[in-house]
């Protein structure tokens, strides 16, 4: 068997119905460009049945990129694969995946209907779309939860009537890892025409498994992996591109490949969280804030000494430029100096052990100890207030005016004030501010949060600039999120000037 795993990437149709992460056609077609950068074999573009704006996004998505095959989701039903067939008129490769549940709940209860008949309405839709494309690929929704042996008698039925993919989706998240395994290699021995077409997993992660499922589905034969990044889906979320490539990448053992280009992949997490407004958990593998920061003093020693005593994965293969070492209570001597030393300050052991006594106080009463703090401890930055204050600033925006900006800062003690327009008001501000204080900064982060929930809550707004190859980060809080923006802006540039 090929040790190729195909990269299916539903991101813009699971992860897209997730509530509150719509995107608009050209919100998609920017990522589906960057899909196709990322390197996945095929895109789901959408459900054109489901709505004029899904069925122009499957056209649009067809134009806009070459590489991947772009997939449209239907029902098995004539209606929605003539449709599908017509949104996917500008693809050049085209593939319709259409399907039907085949678990007892699906069968009985939501389709009121019988084995034997769900098995014909599955073929007669697989012939159908054949009509259309080549490439079609069958879904038996629920089979995590479906008898393997009826489930053997689909998949026979649909490869026999022209399904090139057959997708076994573990639609709830219910299987264990080794279920799910099991399900695929009975499916591996016992369907006769197997080889004729590609055995897909589709795995929600309700039990928090999808990744394990997935990568047990490709151990036993599945050669296809449906994925979303940041494992955006419906409830609990779908498998998540990251892991899984990732995961395939540190086990060479397993000697399985994808075409997917790593470096990537931090790139396309961090689009896909700003436009579908889905922060990603600090936490969260591969692409979380925290995945390479290193906050305790014995892991942040070991990293120092050698990287690989605390990490699987070297950042800079995701596109992450370095691993990050959190200056906390928990740090230690080592990761205090040796980020003294990235600072330019090479300090003799007593001093050190000066600078470290005063750090630990200063510790145990912030959470995070910054550059800008380990300055003043070190006695080079004695200076109580920052050198780029806000004074003012106002912003006009609306439906039908152009967002400007006028904002007002002390700059070393000046009063100075500048007016710019931009895409919006935060941009606006932010391009006043370039204009007093012209330094090259690149805007690499602009991250919104709500601390609770509604619209009188406070937000809190993260700001990642860079500027030659140095990055800083600012944080601004506030009942109004624009003033949060450009306190944020403010701190981060704080620290470059
Ligand atoms: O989870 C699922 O079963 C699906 C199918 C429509 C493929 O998303
Ligand atoms: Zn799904």
């Amino acid at each position: 068997m090929d040790n190729k795993v195909y990269v299916f990437d539903t991101t813009l149709r699971d992860g897209e119905q997730v509530p509150g992460c719509q995107l608009n056609t050209i919100e998609k077609i920017e990522v589906a460009k960057q899909l196709e950068k990322l390197g996945v074999d095929v895109i789901e573009a959408g459900f054109p049945i489901s709505s004029p704006g899904d069925f122009n996004s499957v056209v649009e998505i067809s134009k806009a990129v070459s590489n991947p095959t772009i997939c449209a989701l239907t029902r098995a039903v004539k209606k929605d694969i003539e449709v599908a067939a017509d949104a996917l008129k500008f693809a050049k490769r085209g593939r319709i995946h259409t399907g039907i549940g085949t678990s007892p709940y699906h069968i009985y209860q939501k389709l009121n209907s019988n084995p034997d008949e769900i098995i014909e309405r599955a073929v007669a839709a697989v012939k159908y779309a054949r009509q259309f494309v080549d490439d079609v690929e069958f879904y038996a929704e629920d089979a995590g939860r479906s008898e393997n042996e009826y489930l053997a008698r689909v998949v026979e039925a649909v490869i026999g009537a022209g399904a090139t993919v057959v997708n076994i989706p573990d639609t709830t998240g219910y299987c264990l890892p080794s279920e799910y395994g099991a399900k695929i290699a009975y499916l591996v021995n016992n369907v006769p025409n197997v080889d004729k077409a590609i055995l897909s997993t589709h795995c929600h992660n309700d039990l928090g498994m999808a990744t394990a499922n997935t990568l047990s589905g490709v151990i036993n034969g599945a050669r296809q992996v449906e994925v979303t990044l940041n494992g955006l889906g419906e409830r609990a979320g779908n498998t998540a591109l990251e892991e899984v490539v990732m995961a395939i990448k540190c086990h060479k053992d397993l000697d399985f490949k994808t075409d997917i280009d790593a470096k990537q992949i931090i790139k396309t997490s961090k689009l896909v969280s700003t436009l579908m407004r889905m922060p990603v958990q600090a936490n969260k593998a591969i692409v979380g804030r925290n995945a390479f920061a290193h906050s305790s003093g014995i892991h942040q020693d070991g990293v120092l000494k050698n990287r690989e005593t605390y990490e699987i994965i070297d950042p800079a293969d995701v596109g992450v430029k370095e691993s990050s070492i959190v200056l906390t209570a928990r740090s230690g001597r080592a990761a205090l100096k040796h980020r003294l030393q990235v600072l330019g300050y090479d300090l003799t052991t007593e001093k050190l052990d000066q600078v470290y006594k005063n750090f630990l106080v200063l510790a145990d009463s912030k959470k995070d100890i910054s550059d800008e703090d380990l300055e003043i401890l070190v006695g080079h930055e004695k200076k109580e207030e920052r050198v780029l204050k806000l004074d003012k600033f106002q912003v006009m925006c609306g439906k039908s005016c152009i967002p400007s900006a006028t904002v007002t800062l002390n700059y070393n003690g000046k009063i100075l004030t500048e007016t710019a327009t931009g895409d919006g008001p935060v941009d606006a501000a932010f391009s006043a501010i370039q204009k007093i204080v012209p330094i090259k900064v690149t805007l690499e982060e602009y991250l919104v949060q709500a601390v609770t929930r509604g619209s009188d809550d406070i937000g809190k707004v993260h700001v990642q600039l860079s500027e030659n190859g140095r990055t800083v980060h600012g944080f601004g809080a506030n009942v109004d999120i624009l003033t949060a923006s450009v306190w944020a802006y403010l701190d981060a540039l704080s620290k470059l000037v």
